[in-house]
């Protein structure tokens, strides 16, 4: 007898990037934010008492839902928070998808989506890109239950506008995911697009612009008849109490993050420079991360010799990104380690 279902059996399972437990590394593998977060969520967590722990936690998590309501000019009934947008991911496969009801997106993507395509059972309907990364034409006509547009897309960090996914949510007959994952340090986003469409669910993490990805926070946006189909998916109590008050307290800060956000963009335009002066090829990026290819060496070797340097980048060995090194923009000084390393091995 085999005791798991027959998909989990051969399933490899997602491969988060690595999470080494030392901290004297230059760290630019998983995007992170560089920079900790709000002084106001450290306030937020030691203002947290015994109570706060002792009862269970809000199961709508309101506070938070209230101040990114704010945050996107929508009521707080468009909004659904959860641990970490990954969580929304599942939630969203659990409730469109099965064996009769197909996933399509377009590829080179987020690799989370396929996992959770098979412990659903179903199918997935794969639309590449061009090679400037435009959204194929193709994906409005797949019939999917649920199609899943990554914008800015992982890993190439580039941008389709608004225009185009409005057109996009008009065409399907299925639900649409936007997942805004890195939005944060684009120029602009589809959160209006829930007014106009009962189709179009948004997806935010609270952990790439705010700082918090060792909290676990991310959210939806969508129509209150989605959210409240969401919510029946969901367990009943997804958010911690300690992450709801982090969480809240990093949404309400503003300046900090509209200040943090311009620190990353002005260091992703000069690291995308300097890694052109390298004669890397590297796409125009939206998001906290570049994607860089190197025409005179393999991606794989310069990722073994920036190991032996202690700088991680992330490396993907598969179709059409197996030349290609996906760097997260780090802090300054981690972002010059960077390149320092990058010249010598390639003088090597
Ligand atoms: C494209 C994309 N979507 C969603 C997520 C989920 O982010 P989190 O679960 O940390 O909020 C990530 C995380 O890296 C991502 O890259």
């Amino acid at each position: 007898m085999k005791y798991f279902r027959q998909n989990i059996e051969k399933a490899k399972g997602y491969e988060p990037g690595f999470q080494p437990s030392q901290t004297d590394m230059v760290k630019l593998n998983t995007n992170e934010n560089p920079y900790p977060p709000s002084p106001q969520v450290l306030k937020a967590l030691a203002e947290i008492g015994p109570e706060q722990l002792r009862r269970y936690p809000d199961p709508k998590a309101g506070t938070f839902r209230q101040a990114a309501a704010e945050v996107n000019g929508v009521q707080s009934d468009y909004i659904m928070c959860c641990n970490g947008g990954d969580e929304l991911l599942t939630i969203t496969f659990r409730a469109f998808c099965d064996e009769n009801r197909p996933v399509a997106y377009p590829v080179p993507t987020y690799s989370l989506y396929p996992v959770l395509a098979n412990l659903q059972d179903c199918r997935v309907i794969e639309v590449p890109f061009d090679g400037e990364f435009n959204l194929p034409a193709k994906l409005a006509n797949t019939d999917a239950a649920l199609t899943i547009v990554c914008n800015p897309n992982a890993p190439s960090g580039t941008f389709v506008s608004v225009g185009e996914l409005a057109s996009l949510a008009d065409e399907l007959s299925g639900m649409l995911l936007i997942d805004e994952a890195y939005v944060d340090f684009a120029e602009e986003n589809c959160a209006a697009l829930v007014k106009n469409f009962d189709n179009v669910i948004i997806l935010r993490s609270m952990s790439k612009g705010y700082c918090l990805a060792g909290m676990r926070f991310g959210y939806a946006i969508a129509r209150p008849d989605l959210i409240a189909g969401l919510m029946k998916v969901k367990d009943s109590y997804n958010v911690d109490a300690v992450a709801v008050a982090a969480a809240a307290a990093a949404i309400k800060d503003r300046k900090y993050f509209k200040e943090n956000v311009e620190k990353v963009k002005k260091d992703r335009r000069i690291l995308t420079a300097q890694l052109r002066a390298l004669k890397f090829e590297v796409v125009d990026s939206f998001a906290n991360f570049v994607l860089a290819e190197s025409k005179s060496c393999k991606a794989g070797w310069i990722y073994d010799k920036l190991v032996q340097r202690n700088i991680y980048v992330r490396y993907f060995d598969l179709p059409g990104l197996n030349n290609k090194l996906r760097i997260t923009v780090g802090t300054s000084e981690q972002n010059d380690k960077l390149i320092l390393a990058l010249k010598e091995i390639l003088s090597e």
